[in-house]
This record gives C-alpha cells, structure tokens and sequence, in this order.
C-alpha cells in the first residue's frame, strides 16, 4: 500500500467513524425517552394507584386529577347527560366497545357500561383523545347537552365524545379508555 493510498483510507475511515459518531448520538438521543419510560422513578411507581376524594364535585361538575402522569377525569354526570347517553342505539356509535379496564374486554359501550357506579353519576376516563393523545375539552362538542353540559371536544383534530365519553365524530377511532377504578367508601375513588 501506498503511502497515498494508506493517506486516503484513514480519511474514509475517519469520515466513516465520524459519520457513525453522530449518528450514534442522534440514536441516543431518540432512545433515551423510552428508556426512562420503562424505568419509572420511585415516585411514579408509588402513585401508581391513588386515592381520589370527590365528596366536593357537584353534580354537573367534573375534577381533573394526574395518574400515572396522564390525566384524568371524574364527571359527576346530571341525569340529562345520563339520560342522554342511555338513549343512544349501539348501531350510532362508531366505537361499540366499553374499553372499560373494570369490566370484560368484549363489554359493550352501552351507558351502564361506562359508568363507575349503577346509579350513572359517576364517570372516570382517561383524558386523553384516542386519536394523537390530545386533552379534550370538557361541556364541549356537538354531543354535550343544551344547557346542561357534558360531552367532550378535541380541538387538536376535531374529534367529539358525547356524555359516556364515546368517540361519535371526528378522527378518535376509539372511546375514551376507563381505568381501574373503584369506590372503597361513598366518596373516595381508587384509581389504578
Ligand atoms: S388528538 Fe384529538 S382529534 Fe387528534
């Protein structure tokens, strides 16, 4: 090998490992997120089940509370938007699945299926829009009830969830999703 020759292939191979270098960093920088997910620091995983008082949500009203670093959203349903909810046919919702963590995977939507509680008040999903994860809007869409309220909106995309949360129009495929959650005395919810 000439020295000329020998010259040019430490410059490849320089380029080369100088080329890999940022590309190794970009790598990095990409998978760190998800690695740090998979990794929940203590705090996470102590609030990975709370207790949630709602003795002070008026009925109409809803309380937004952080789990597992998403929100979420207790509504204390009026019994418009529970009579609202009750009276939609399966055949109009574009989701027919409850998506309800507390029930069977193959629950249907139907009302009494996405309610917490058998009287219809109580209302617990995660705030989060099914389409690209935006946080809806609350008494708003075109399924919230003439005033009264209910019903989501996500303006990000323009999707509308009615006072069950069901996704009824716009780009959401899904309902909004209920987490484990239970009453464990008439006015504290277990969430996780
Ligand atoms: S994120 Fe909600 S409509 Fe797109």
């Amino acid at each position: 090998m000439s020295h000329a020759d020998d010259h040019e292939g430490t410059r490849r191979d320089f380029l080369y490992y100088a080329a890999a270098g940022a590309g190794a960093v970009t790598a990095g920088a990409a998978i760190w997120p998800l690695v740090n997910q998979m990794n929940p620091s203590a705090d996470v995983r102590a609030l990975s089940t709370i207790r949630v008082d709602v003795s002070g949500i008026e009925t109409g009203t809803q309380l937004t509370v952080k789990w597992l670093g998403k929100p979420v959203f207790i509504r204390r349903r009026t019994e418009e938007e529970i009579a609202d909810a009750a009276s939609v046919e399966m055949s109009a919702l574009v989701d027919p699945l409850a998506r309800n963590a507390n029930l069977d995977a193959s629950a249907d939507a139907e009302d009494a299926n996405r309610a917490l509680d058998e009287t219809g008040q109580w209302l617990v999903m995660m705030g989060v829009c099914t389409h690209l994860g935006c946080v809806p809007i609350g008494n708003a869409g075109d399924f919230t009830v003439e005033g009264v309220g209910g019903g989501w909106f996500c303006p990000c995309h323009g999707s509308h969830y009615d006072t069950a949360g069901r996704i009824r129009k716009g780009p959401a495929p899904e309902n909004l999703p209920v987490p484990p959650a239970e009453f464990v005395d008439e006015t504290t919810i277990l969430l996780g």
